[in-house]
């Protein structure tokens, strides 16, 4: 998430801070705003991000998710790589096959990762959801974000910091800019019209699950989407300034989820493949309404600190001048 939509954020719940505490001052109890969210409020079942992580975990439904919770969270999944019930043999696909792959061995490559990447979702489990675990694994050098896109001279800073870093572990970095090309390239196949720009998808956020155990990405698509008086009359600040993002219903599948496999207790077990998915944000459907806050629903921005501890942000920015070149900058 870049600073300008935080900003937005917090302005927005400033100012329905001051509304409860101003209709605190009218003798009436005040509104607890966060703590309603996932507070049952009727008999209703509601869902959890740890529901959702739960269903993506195992085939046969886990018996804490409540069942017609799961069947709706389940109809809002769009797989980008078709969901694998079991893990498949683990088959070796190196740097080779993260350059050019063929559709099987993406799909492989989203389920069994390369070794450096299976090494890193170890690590977030056996570190206990230590995020200086995986910044360690970062080369020290920092590397200046240049002009993206023209956001300079919109004055758009679009990263959380004005540098990144990269993994010291090229086959690392190799793989973010292959999940980031896999979603523009498979987002048609759910209905998601996806471009890498500084509008639309750029970015990432990556988080620790400690508690399912997981490793993932959350991915924020049409990030800036553009303003319109009768469709999207919101101002997201400098980086919303000439965008080419329309606010339609693609905006539902904005959020989307790469989680790692899940390890199992012995050193080189698996218990669940990886997953890539789209969390549809329909309006009728269980994601919008139990997991998007509701001062961001027509956003639809599902949070990832709710889906765990976030230890970086990913982004993938097109810093070429005449011709395209992207890069990969952690922050
Ligand atoms: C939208 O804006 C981006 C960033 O400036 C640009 O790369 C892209 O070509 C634009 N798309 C269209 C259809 O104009």
């Amino acid at each position: 998430m870049s600073y300008p939509s935080v900003s937005f954020r917090f302005a927005l719940f400033l100012s329905f801070s001051l509304t409860a505490s101003s209709s605190s001052s009218s003798l009436l109890p005040p509104v607890p705003f966060f703590s309603k969210r996932y507070a049952p409020s009727s008999s209703i079942p509601k869902a959890t991000p740890s529901d959702l992580l739960s269903l993506l975990a195992s085939k046969s439904q886990p018996l804490t998710v409540n069942p017609v919770v799961a069947r709706q969270l389940k109809s809002c999944f769009k797989f980008l790589v078709p969901f694998s019930p079991a893990m498949p043999r683990h088959r070796k696909l190196g740097m080779a096959a993260l350059t050019g792959p063929s559709r099987r061995e993406e799909n492989e490559l989203v389920w069994f990762p390369p070794e450096p990447v299976l090494e890193l979702a170890r690590l977030a489990v056996d570190s206990g959801g230590d995020s200086a675990a995986i910044h360690r694994l970062l080369n020290p050098t920092v590397i200046p974000v240049p002009d993206v896109e023209g956001s300079n001279k919109d004055r758009c800073q679009l990263t959380r910091t004005p540098y990144g870093r990269r993994f010291v572990c090229e086959e690392l970095n190799l793989y973010l800019q292959f999940l980031f090309e896999l979603i523009v390239n498979r987002g048609p196949s759910v209905g998601l019209d996806v471009k890498l720009n500084r509008f639309d998808l750029f970015h990432g956020h990556l988080f620790l699950a400690v508690d399912s155990g997981r490793l993932g990405i959350l991915f924020h698509a049409k990030e800036y989407p553009e303003y319109d008086k009768q469709v999207f009359p919101y101002n997201m600040g400098f980086c919303q300034r000439g965008s080419n993002v329309t606010y339609d219903d693609s905006m539902n599948l904005r959020n989307i989820l790469w989680l790692a496999p899940l390890p199992g207790d012995s050193k080189d077990s698996w218990v669940a493949p990886g997953v890539l998915v789209v969390l549809d944000a329909r309006a009728d459907g269980i994601i919008y309404r139990d997991l998007i806050p509701d001062y961001v629903k027509y956003a639809r921005t599902i949070y990832e600190d709710d889906l765990g501890d976030v230890a970086v942000d990913v982004n993938y920015l097109n810093v070429g001048s005449e011709t395209q070149n992207y890069q990969i900058f952690i922050c």
